[in-house]
């Protein structure tokens, strides 16, 4: 059995985790396979790192779940199995989103944007936003900030975070104490360009106006900086499937909505729209769709759920 007690001694101060000869076997093979790439099976730890909360799924561990990883419990598990009996493409979203998250950020990157913010960041994946943009411009800096203790005590095992990157403990639904967090702006140049990710978070941190909190993030960014946005939809879909998210994420975890295109579009009034694909004019696409090489290709079910944009800012 291994407690909380032995994923704390598992933790080091700083990212990753130690290994030491002393250890105990179970807190050696955590820290061994959590330093393997952060996760293992998490099903074996019996209780959560310091703060996780396993009376509700969370949307970072759900998120996580959808993806494949193993920073999720039997709660997360349960609740995505509710939805996935309604909504069978439930993993398609994910992935959809997050392609578009990936494909966003390099595409900021190679229009030169040196430094990244990346709102409700989440548990880190292959092809996390660092590991992205540093395949363009390898000291490009990039900020996450979460408010999930489960993602700020997975960062802690990340091996490859560089000192560009940093994992910021931050409540997206508060920008004015974001825009000051000491550590963002000792690494972010806000007179400089930022690419400002905000991918399938305002979902969660609205508190019920997405449009004057975007407001407030964008004024604070200088001209030339760019918002890549996902927002989940319910345009055309089936009640019950609408119902199951609600259900979930609605009930259990007390927050999520839905936008329409309409209210998507209006995230990005005052920015200039980019075209999301070779041919198009710019506006939304579904989230498959954007920097598809052949979007009726990637025009799934999943990217249906999702209305996504980039944009500059004048
Ligand atoms: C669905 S995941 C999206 C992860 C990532 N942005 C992506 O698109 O791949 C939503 C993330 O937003 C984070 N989140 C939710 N509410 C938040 C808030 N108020 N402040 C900061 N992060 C939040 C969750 O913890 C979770 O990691």
């Amino acid at each position: 059995m291994i407690t909380a007690a032995d994923v704390n001694a598992a933790f080091r101060e700083g990212h990753g985790f130690v290994i030491r000869k002393n250890m105990p076997n179970r807190v050696h093979l955590l820290a061994t396979v959590l330093s393997n790439g952060g996760g293992g099976e998490m099903t074996e730890v019996d209780q959560p790192p310091p703060g996780v909360d396993l009376s509700r799924p969370s949307p970072a561990r759900l998120y996580d779940y959808y993806l494949g990883g193993r920073n999720n419990f039997q709660v997360d598990r349960d609740a995505a199995a509710m939805i996935m009996k309604v909504v069978p493409e439930l993993r398609d979203i994910a992935w959809a989103n997050r392609g578009f998250h990936q494909r966003s950020a390099r595409w900021i990157a190679e229009r030169g944007v040196r430094q990244f913010i990346d709102i409700g960041g989440g548990l880190s994946t292959v092809g996390n936003t660092h590991e992205v943009v540093h395949k363009v411009l390898p000291d490009a800096r990039v900020a996450y900030l979460d408010n999930d203790p489960m993602v700020l005590a997975h960062a802690r095992s990340l091996t490859n975070l560089t000192a560009n990157t940093r994992v910021i403990p931050a409540d997206a639904r508060y920008p004015d104490d974001v825009l000051q967090d000491p550590e963002l702006c000792g690494l972010i140049d806000f007179s400089e360009p930022v690419g400002f990710l905000m991918t399938a978070v305002l979902t969660f941190a609205t508190g019920g106006d997405p449009w004057r909190l975007l407001a407030r993030y964008l004024a604070a960014l200088a001209s030339g900086s760019y918002l890549a946005l996902s927002h989940m939809t319910a345009d055309n879909k089936p009640p019950l499937a609408v119902r199951a998210f609600l259900d979930v994420y609605g009930n259990t975890i007390r927050s999520g909505c839905f936008c329409s295109k309409e209210e998507v579009e209006r995230c990005f009034d005052g920015l200039e729209l980019v075209a999301p694909y070779v041919g198009a004019t710019p506006a939304l696409c579904y989230a498959g769709e954007w920097g598809a090489e052949d979007p009726a290709l990637a025009d799934s079910e999943g990217s249906r759920w999702l209305w996504c944009g980039v944009a500059r800012r004048p």
